[in-house]
């Protein structure tokens, strides 16, 4: 006799009639696990062991002792069960599984919608912290969120106060109190919002036009980063040099789901580097003609550019993961020490500043290192011969908080 398997089965947030061959498996079960909700929207035979999620651990226990005993038993969920959901657990705990897949609430909510979603990120703010999720949401056209209660549509469109996105919650897909609503983020964070819900962050070109094809999380910018300067529109020193721009940008470790200030952005150029690598990227600039959305615009992604002079205009801000400073005097390093990110880069010209940058960034609590970084880049000699070409030198000074 074949190994007993736990029979996994969505119930389809499109509303669809459960897979014709989840009455059977119930009709033979003798253990049925699932959240109240899903246990009510099926026949579960009169005299049926039932398990109401709920926590996990105690369900685990008891499909275990399922399979050892042989008892045939069925885990109910919502959508595709291999999607975000308790397959990854049930594999986990050492459980056989088969799945009986239904329509995922984030295919559903993008049906209701009526929008494309194969360029969209797909991400979730269930049972971990929901910050990635939001920054997904500020770096990205078009975000899936899965939602938990306290982390749902309210508190993202409170995130994304000052971003320019559409949402559209989608309350309790595939029911009779179905409920999908086009919003603002001010709207969201006004609203009391029923679980389960959905939330779909969409910038607004992108509703409902084509997603770009290289949006997806993991993709590496298709033309690289420490790019020429020639890459950005600039005025003459008001960019960081590629080669500085290289390590400045690896230090801040950008990734999709943090966020990266880019403070006296100037051309923008590492902020939207951190950008093409998936970060959230807000950028304060105190010259409203620098070139900034100019430049993220021709490089295809979205940065929140602040006009204002920092230290003042930092405050207010959501707080970042890591912070570059490239124009600003000390007393800007000591404002953006005191919202204590994680990690700080900066870049400085003036050599009186960095003993005291240094020192303010210790006292704070931070581990510091530093160098001076200056490029000789190769440049052409008449009659073919090659010379080198000095750039100015600055100090790049990373900071951690250990
Ligand atoms: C653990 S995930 C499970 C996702 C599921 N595997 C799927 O494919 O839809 C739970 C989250 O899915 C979303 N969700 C599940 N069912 C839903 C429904 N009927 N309506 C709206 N959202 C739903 C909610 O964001 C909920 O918090």
């Amino acid at each position: 006799m074949g190994r007993v398997t736990v029979l996994v089965a969505g119930i389809d947030a499109a509303g669809r009639p459960a897979h014709p061959a989840l009455a059977e498996a119930l009709a033979g079960a003798g253990l049925v696990v699932g959240a109240a909700r899903h246990l009510a929207a099926v026949p579960v035979p009169a005299g049926c062991a039932t398990v109401v999620l709920g926590p996990l651990a105690p369900a685990l226990d008891r499909l275990a002792a399922a399979v050892a005993a042989g008892t045939p038993a069925v885990v109910l969920a919502s959508g595709d069960p291999g999607f975000f959901g308790i397959v990854r657990r049930l594999r986990a705990a050492g459980l056989p599984v088969r799945v009986l897949p239904a329509v995922s609430s984030v295919a559903a909510a993008f049906a209701r919608a009526g929008l494309p979603w194969d360029g969209a990120a797909v991400v979730t703010a269930h049972g971990r912290d929901p910050r990635p999720a939001l920054n997904a949401c500020r770096a990205l056209p078009a975000v899936a969120v899965l939602t938990a209660p306290g982390a749902g549509a309210a508190e993202l469109g409170a995130g994304l106060a000052g971003w320019d996105r559409r949402l559209v919650v989608a309350e309790h897909l595939g029911t009779p109190d179905e409920r999908v609503t086009w919003t603002t983020p001010a709207g969201a964070a006004a609203t009391s919002w029923a679980d389960p819900h959905v939330v779909l962050s969409l910038a607004p070109e992108t509703a409902p036009g084509a997603p770009r094809a290289d949006d997806q999380p993991a993709a590496a910018p298709a033309g690289g980063w420490a790019l020429p300067e020639s890459a950005y529109a600039h005025r003459d020193s008001m960019i960081t040099k590629a080669e500085v721009r290289a390590l400045a940008v690896a230090r801040l470790r950008p990734r999709l789901g943090r966020f990266v200030w880019d403070v006296g952005a100037g051309s923008g150029s590492v902020g939207i580097e951190c950008a093409l690598l998936g970060a959230a990227v807000l950028a304060v600039e105190r010259d409203p003609d620098a070139p900034i959305r100019a430049n993220a615009a021709r490089h295809g992604v979205d940065v929140r550019v602040v006009t204002g002079t920092a230290p003042a205009a930092l405050a207010g801000l959501p707080d970042p993961d890591a912070v570059f400073v490239g124009g600003g005097g000390v007393d800007v390093l000591a404002a953006v020490a005191d919202r204590r990110p994680p990690r700080v880069v900066a870049t400085l010209a003036a050599l009186d500043r960095v003993a005291p940058a240094v020192h303010l960034l210790r006292a704070a609590g931070y581990a510091v290192d530093g160098c001076q970084l200056a490029a000789a880049r190769l440049a052409d000699l008449p009659g073919g011969s090659l010379r080198l070409a000095a750039t100015n030198p600055v100090v790049l000074l990373t900071a951690e908080l250990p």
